[in-house]
């Protein structure tokens, strides 16, 4: 826990003020395994408790699931923190009722039918930044980010969001309405935003949500060599996660360990203070599941990098030191911001 209460940091030029690190919900319903409901609601709650304003889910995330756990978690929270947290949600991902992922959904109609769904779900009258979670190739930005200003205009959305998009994707939506942050995998060991996305959102006024902070547990320092992995865990699948390259990057972490350890934090506070390092606008969002890991990620703001310890950082992961993909190769063919 802080001992003084941290700086907020700002979604960008025209979005909210938030606490400088979010609490990221999709782990609570879906992709890492199973999760204990009651510790999610306990989580969720130790943290706006902690001061976290933001909270971060998706409608595809369980197909609702996660939306309805925030629900909970809001509804049981005490009222002034309740009245603190901001919601931002994802939206336009289609699934099967197998859990399949089928496309994409990015039309004007279908922005507000996801909306009308995710603000019965989340029991409010607004969601607080709303975001199409990967660009739809079959319909423009421009319409989409149009659709979601008239919801703001109707008072049912307060900022637009972007995730995993490229430059020219950025450039075109903010041409319509103001964008208060992009949404993007940001780490140690995906640093690919730095030569050309990073700049075009500074440039613009945008903020930038990082999730991915910790590669999904694989350089939080808990994950281990032969750690079973469940059915429909993501990283069953993450080329990060498979055979050699698992071994090389674990090498990784091993290396950025001694580093931790010579400061006297943990390996996830060190990869969480990096990306928090990087500049004021970027608000990293932490996938914690359980209040101890939440607990550890809230260190992270506690601890000061110096200039050696950023350059014993590089040293230990270098950049593009990371051996496979962030995703699938059928993942990155639609990834907006990989092309
Ligand atoms: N826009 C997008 O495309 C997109 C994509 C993915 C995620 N997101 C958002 O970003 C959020 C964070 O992403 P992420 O879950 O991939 O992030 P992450 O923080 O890199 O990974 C979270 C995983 O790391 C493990 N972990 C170990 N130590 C931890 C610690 N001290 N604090 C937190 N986690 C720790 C947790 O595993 P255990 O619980 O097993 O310990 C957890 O499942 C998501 O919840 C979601 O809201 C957005």
């Amino acid at each position: 826990m802080t001992t003084t209460a941290p700086a907020f940091r700002a979604l960008g030029s025209t979005g909210p003020r938030v606490f400088p690190l979010g609490l990221g919900c999709m782990g609570m319903s879906a992709l890492y395994g199973s999760a204990d409901r009651a510790e999610s609601v306990a989580t969720v709650h130790a943290a706006l408790d902690a001061g976290v304003t933001l909270l971060d889910t998706g409608d595809f995330y369980g197909m609702g699931h996660n939306e309805l756990l925030i629900n909970e978690a809001l509804r049981t929270a005490p009222a002034a923190a309740r009245d603190r947290a901001l919601v931002s949600v994802k939206f336009g991902a289609l699934r099967t009722v197998e859990g399949g992922f089928t496309g994409i959904d990015g039309r004007p109609a279908a922005v507000k039918n996801f909306a009308a769904y995710s603000l019965q779900r989340l029991g409010t009258d607004h969601i607080d930044v709303y975001r199409l979670a990967r660009l739809d190739p079959d319909v423009p930005i421009e319409e989409t980010v149009g659709a979601i200003a008239e919801l703001i205009e109707a008072g049912h959305v307060r900022h637009i969001g972007l995730s995993e998009v490229g430059a020219e994707t950025i450039r075109r939506a903010a041409s319509v309405a103001p964008i208060a942050d992009l949404q993007i995998e940001y780490s140690l060991i995906s640093r690919g935003i730095e030569k050309e996305i990073l700049p075009t959102v500074r440039e613009l006024g945008i903020g930038i949500t990082a999730y991915g902070v910790l590669s999904r547990g694989l350089i939080s320092g808990h994950f281990s060599r032969d750690r079973e992995l469940g059915p429909g865990d993501f990283r069953g699948m993450s080329p990060r996660f498979q055979g050699d390259n698992l071994h090389h990057n674990l090498d990784l972490v091993d290396r950025l360990r001694a580093v931790a350890d010579d400061k006297g934090i943990s390996v996830a506070q060190t990869a969480i203070a990096w990306v928090l390092s990087r500049g004021e606008d970027i608000v990293p969002l932490i996938g914690a599941r359980s209040r101890t890991r939440l607990d550890e990620a809230l260190g992270a703001l506690e601890v000061t990098l110096t200039d050696a310890d950023l350059a014993a950082i590089e040293d230990a992961v270098p950049a593009d030191a990371a051996a496979g993909e962030r995703y699938p190769a059928a993942q990155m063919a639609h990834l907006d911001s990989e092309n």
